[in-house]
């Protein structure tokens, strides 16, 4: 883990591997810091190779026991054993069966990749590259093998053994001891490995797919959260009966089992039959669970579940090609949820989380392409980028294709690529042969980093009946890219005329809503346009793009009202309203444009029709959305006093009426976590919100009762937020009784510790200083860190950006104290420095200081260093 010598992997060196392993037979005995591991591979030359190579396995971390060929010992001078590596210098030309031995102690794995301990089991995560701190391997993805796995334990301590695929064999031993052997028909690559020991309880369930066949379904929980696991198997079945419909693909084992865990440095891991989750994506019950824990519930549990045919049935050739499952599984659960839910919704929540967080890494100095050419620690590339942009070139080439070539385009890569290991060319190949073109400049999606800029710029000419739009894009340098060729955009467009979408011909044909643009610019002509049109651009967010337009607040207010996209309903509003901070920031004696507020106030007559729209459009920009709108010497207290002030006006002018909204909307039966419910919720609580912006008693009062008289999280955690980040006095009794009625919860007191560290006043530095003693937290939990020091580094812009540098010093300081035990984690928490250079100077100073000072450290781990020297680069 520790190494001085950072040597980059990149792309353009991939060499297909010089040996191949076709079945691992793993036997893992736990017995404490004493675990043995025997792993008996059977290895052969690969045709592909170069012959006569040495053998070189991947180790981190590991203890050497003993080696065999075809059963006999190797001659010491034959090969060499070290805790990060196994050489053979000389293996035979022909296959042969080695078997290594290891030993190692899951309880001392503070790192939590390759096998460690956790609450009641001892589990594995093995992406990236865990794998080889279990037993030394060709731990690359492109070697698939068919693996089977004894696991051997104390019957007591673990009674329940599980692994990959399907279990074969399982009986009891002499001292107390038991094993099972499990084997996985599908060969796989090693970081789809997993094995789970432990005290577990589980729920069972049955599916049957489409074709028949019976498939036993399994979430594992510690033994007392049975309760909480009934949502998760529900979204299990959605999610397996989707992905029947609308992709064809039907699982493949006799059982798939879920384990929640209460350490994971991630989300949740994908392993074959096997899904490892953090537990705060499985449990849930009404009384301890927000509207949106079920939502990413929902969400990650399918993702898991996608990534059985787009990972695992065919998966990535290189650590390089990440974004081909992330990407297209992101995509695929978006799609899920959006099938589920409300379409509309869900696009605006996934396009405010690209562009809070993919757009602004892509902003800063930590920006890479989708596929990245070049990495230090692949770890640190499981980003916004990776993830979610991937996931909008996956829905740009839909759009630009079409749905039928599109799924005539999945078709062909599940025929064509099954069992195999393969890159991005291969995926976007059976694209340009299903949508019959070419897809080259498309691929630029892949290579170049940045958020590219669409400015459009319109006349209407009354005479022609004519609208000239002129779409022009560039794309910012971006570090090693400093000049870019055009990429190839989509954009989904249509005119609004004063009852609407106005009929549109395009080149002499009716229009069909979309445009690709691929040159630097262009000017369409559309036709039979008899009146001034607002334009309405990049409907759907057809493009992840910064679009930059010449609307005015009026055009802006046609499209709210009366523009057929609703997500070009929501951004006009959004667009409003960033204008209006951005003018508070600039001049903060203004008043606030008194016409805006009035459209608010007609638009919560109709609120009701769809409430989770309505929820989004009142929500107002973040302020790391306003940031990222100026840009340059941001001073993140003008930003906070910006949009309060919007707030604070439309609260006292509209006080009354998003009062009694909220009280229409109250109480329709008992709590269900359903999408209408949510959206109900969701909208009294973003009214209660703004209506709090009053500072009108009578409001804080209703928040008061409110956090008192829920019978659900959602509502109790809104009423806690509201009067904590308000900073009034009602606020400390509620935290003090929400401790003491959760604190035995801790995926609540998650939500109590974020609470407190998001509070936007001086005091809150020290209170999470303090709260790192309180006996709820623990530095070596990822979910308490993310919960106190995330949320307060990443979630409360004020006071980690402190004018006088001391958030940045404690966040310096937390990552070293982390950074020994877990250097994921430690460098997750770093990237909150992502957008320091865009700082006003006095900050940016501090910033630059803290991270200076990081990269001086000594003994740093790679994670930590890779992206502290990214950032200062
Ligand atoms: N493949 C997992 C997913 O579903 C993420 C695992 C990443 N783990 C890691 N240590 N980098 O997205
Ligand atoms: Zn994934």
């Amino acid at each position: 883990m520790r190494s001085d010598i950072v040597r980059p992997v990149r792309l353009a060196d991939y060499r297909p591997p010089d040996y191949l392993v076709d079945t691992v037979h793993l036997d893992i005995a736990l017995d404490g810091a004493a675990t043995r591991v025997v792993a008996t591979l059977a290895v052969r030359p690969n045709p592909k190779g170069r012959s006569g190579a040495a053998l070189e396995l991947d180790g981190d971390a590991l203890t050497f026991v003993r080696a065999e060929i075809d059963g006999a010992a190797p001659a010491p001078e034959t090969y060499a054993a070290a805790s990060d590596g196994f050489t053979l210098h000389r293996p035979p030309q022909r296959p042969f069966v080695l078997t290594i031995e290891t030993r190692l102690d899951p309880a001392s794995n503070t790192q939590l990749m390759g096998l460690y301990r956790t609450a009641s089991c001892t589990c594995t995560q093995c992406e990236a590259e865990g794998f080889r701190r279990i037993t030394y391997f060709l731990d690359r993805p492109d070697v698939l093998a068919v693996y089977t796995t004894r696991i051997e334990a104390d019957k007591a301590e673990a009674p329940v053994l599980l692994a990959n695929g399907n279990r074969i064999e399982a009986g009891d031993l002499p001292g107390g001891r038991h094993y099972a052997v499990w084997h996985d028909p599908f060969p796989k690559p090693s970081y789809l490995f997993a094995m789970v020991a432990g005290d577990l309880a589980h729920v069972a369930d049955e599916f049957v797919t489409a074709s028949g066949r019976r498939v036993r379904l399994e979430i594992h929980v510690e033994p007392g959260k049975e309760g909480r696991c009934a949502y998760a198997m529900d979204a299990l079945k959605r999610s397996m009966r989707w992905d029947e419909e609308a992709f064809g693909r039907e699982y493949d084992l006799d059982v798939f089992m879920i384990v929640a865990v209460s350490d994971f440095n991630m989300g949740a891991m994908e392993n074959k039959g096997l899904n490892v989750f953090n537990d705060k994506y499985v449990l849930a019950s009404p009384e301890t669970a927000t509207d949106l824990d079920y939502a990413n519930i929902e969400a990650i549990i399918a993702h898991e579940y996608f990534h059985n045919w787009t990972g695992n049935r065919i998966t990535c050739r290189d650590w390089f090609q990440l974004c081909l499952k992330e990407g297209l599984t992101v995509f695929r659960d978006q799609e899920f949820s959006s099938d589920q839910r409300s379409r509309a919704v869900k696009r605006i929540i996934d396009v405010r989380n690209l562009r809070s967080q993919q757009f602004a890494e892509d902003a800063g100095p930590l920006a890479h392409p989708v596929r990245p050419e070049l990495y230090n620690e692949i770890n640190n590339f499981y980003t916004a980028t990776v993830y979610e942009k991937g996931a909008e070139v996956v829905r740009m080439l839909k759009a630009l294709i079409g749905d039928a070539a599109f799924r005539a385009g999945m078709d062909l890569y599940f025929r064509r690529h099954d069992g195999e290991a393969v890159t991005i060319e291969d995926f976007i190949a059976c694209f340009a042969e299903t949508g019959g073109r070419d897809l080259g400049q498309f691929m630029l999606w892949y290579r170049q980093s940045g958020t590219p800029e669409v400015k459009a710029t319109g006349q209407w000419d009354a005479k022609t009946r004519t609208y000239r739009l002129e779409l022009a894009q560039t794309i910012p340098p971006t570090p090693g890219q400093p000049s870019k060729e055009p990429m190839v955009i989509p954009v989904r467009l249509g005119l609004v005329g004063a009852s609407g979408d106005l009929p549109l011909r395009l080149a002499g044909r009716p229009f069909d809503g979309i445009v690709a643009l691929t040159e630097p610019s262009r000017t369409y002509v559309f036709e039979g346009v008899r009146e001034r049109p607002v334009p309405s651009l990049l409907r759907g967010f057809s493009a992840p793009v910064k679009l930059v337009h010449e609307l005015e607040e009026a055009d802006l207010l046609t499209l709210f009202e009366r523009d057929s996209d609703p997500f070009n309903r929501w951004q006009a509003a959004q667009s409003y309203a960033t204008g209006l901070i951005l003018r508070a920031v600039r001049k903060p004696d203004l008043p606030i444009d008194a016409r805006f507020v009035a459209a608010i106030g007609t638009f919560l007559d109709d609120a009701r029709r769809d409430p989770a729209f309505a929820a989004l459009t009142l929500t107002l920009p973040s302020e790391t959305d306003i940031a990222r709108e100026i840009g340059v010497n941001v001073d993140p207290d003008a930003i906070f006093a910006g949009r309060q002030a919007l707030r604070g006006a439309i609260g006292r002018a509209l006080h009354g009426q998003l009062m009694r909204l909220r009280e229409e909307l109250a109480g329709a039966g008992p709590y269900s976590p359903d999408a209408a419910g949510a959206g109900r919720r969701a909208l009294r609580n973003a009214a209660l919100y703004l209506a709090c912006g009053s500072g009108r008693a009578e409001v804080l009062a209703a928040v008061a009762r409110q956090f008192a008289a829920a019978d659900n999280m959602t509502d109790r955690h809104a009423a806690l937020s509201i009067l904590t980040l308000s900073d009034v006095p009602e606020a400390e009794p509620a935290l003090q009784s929400f401790y003491e009625r959760y604190r035995d919860d801790p995926l609540v007191i998650d939500k109590w510790l974020m609470v407190q560290a998001q509070i936007p006043t001086t005091g809150t530095l020290d209170r999470v200083k303090r709260l790192m003693g309180h006996p709820a937290f623990s530095i070596g939990n990822p979910n308490r860190v993310r919960a106190l020091i995330g949320a307060f580094c990443s979630g409360n812009p004020t006071q980690f950006n402190r004018a006088d540098g001391e958030g940045f010093r404690f966040l310096a300081a937390v990552v070293l104290d982390i950074d020994g035990k877990n250097p994921q984690l430690a460098a997750r928490l770093v990237s909150a420095l992502r957008s320091w250079r865009s700082l006003e100077p006095v900050r940016r100073e501090h910033a630059g200081a803290a991270l200076r000072g990081l990269a001086e450290a000594p003994s740093l781990s790679r994670d930590v260093s890779d992206i502290v020297g990214r950032a200062l680069a």
